[in-house]
């Protein structure tokens, strides 16, 4: 089997590769990726001389280049976009071009090429805030941020190859990952290392969003699994099941640094909130537990796992630190 994977420089990506790479022998995977800001060829270093593994610099808004660059693979698995929300609100377009002009492309190209699957990587973020209960897959979406109105336009691409040609492309709609490789930018990661370098950590207004943190290698493993068993064209819901506030998160980050009671808040800082912040994300995903999966690792060795990986890897995220990858947290503060 050939897969084309796109983003594979980037967080979940690189772990999905990985784990593919880890668990076949027989699968070849061509890595291609424009390498934004936030992708990075070294998330597979160790995999640059397995002949198992291409890499391929390109964009997916770049229409001869993928056509040229999809051939003979049997299977497309699209993870590149722009994933933060932060820099979706101080600049959307961007978001626009590789989220769904990207995305349009790639479908466009997959359908001409007859590729025989195609999995969209979308998130639960698409269907918006829901107070109770959690949404499933048929439900409307009502996505509140240009990153998420820009997942959802892709959702609604899909649906037309599915629904205009007959091209079945396979989306899932996953939880916030967490998990080795991941950007400095984004929640865990950018507090792990704060702490790490004995700092605070910057808390949007109150902490009382609730979000379904996702171990990104439980992640890879559904997303393998629906890849090679979902029915093509169909919906999934992906998420571990361990919603909690911003807040509960903190706090067990802080205790995995040693800090409890006054001394972990001394830590804390509270920033003024993202601009149109959804509450609550929540997902039903009862649909891809019917398939056979499972998250196998529990939250709690997931997260401890997680900060020992950037103790044990501060040569990959120092530079990134240094170069800037925190300034936009805190919009508005
Ligand atoms: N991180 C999460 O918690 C989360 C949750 C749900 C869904 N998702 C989705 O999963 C996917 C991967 O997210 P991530 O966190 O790994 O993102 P990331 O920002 O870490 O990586 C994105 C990768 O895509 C590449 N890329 C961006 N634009 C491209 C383009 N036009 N052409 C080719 N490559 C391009 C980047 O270079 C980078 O390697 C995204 O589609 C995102 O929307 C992420």
């Amino acid at each position: 089997m050939r897969v084309f994977v796109t983003g594979g420089a980037g967080f979940i990506g690189s772990n999905f590769i990985r784990y593919v790479l880890e668990s076949t022998s027989d699968v070849q995977v061509t890595n291609y990726d424009a390498l934004t800001y936030a992708g990075n060829r070294a998330n597979l270093a160790e995999y640059e001389e397995d002949p198992r593994y291409t890499f391929i610099h390109g964009d997916i808004s770049d229409p001869e280049r993928v056509a040229d660059s999809i051939k003979d693979h049997d299977a497309i698995v699209n993870f590149a976009a722009e994933s933060h929300v932060d820099r979706s609100i101080t600049g959307g377009t961007d978001f626009m071009l590789a989220n769904v002009v990207g995305a349009q492309v790639l479908f466009d190209a997959a359908r001409k090429a007859e590729i025989g699957k195609f999995l969209h990587i979308s998130t639960d973020e698409v269907y918006g805030s829901i107070e109770e209960g959690s949404f499933k897959e048929g439900d409307p979406l009502e996505p509140n941020s240009p990153y998420s109105v820009s997942k959802a336009g892709a959702d609604l691409l899909a649906r037309a190859f599915n629904v205009t040609y007959g091209y079945p492309i396979t989306v899932t709609r996953t939880g916030n990952n967490f998990g080795p490789y991941h950007f400095p930018e984004k929640m865990i990661p950018l507090f792990t290392t704060n702490l790490i370098d004995g700092g605070t950590v910057p808390i949007y207004g109150d902490g009382s969003q609730v979000r379904d943190w996702t171990y990104v290698r439980n992640n890879a493993e559904a997303q393998w699994l629906i890849l090679n068993e979902g029915e093509p064209g169909e919906v999934y819901n992906v998420a571990d099941d361990n919603e909690m506030t911003n807040k509960e998160l903190t706090y067990r980050l802080l205790e995995l640094f040693g800090l409890t009671g006054e001394e972990a808040d001394a830590r804390i800082t509270h920033v003024q909130d993202r601009p149109g912040h959804d509450q609550r994300y929540s997902v039903d995903p009862t649909k891809v537990h019917a398939l056979g999966w499972k998250p196998r690792v529990a939250f709690d060795e997931a997260l401890e796992s997680t900060v020992a990986w950037f103790r044990d890897h501060e040569s990959w995220w120092r530079p990134l630190k240094e170069a800037g990858a925190t300034q936009r947290r805190g919009l508005n503060a």
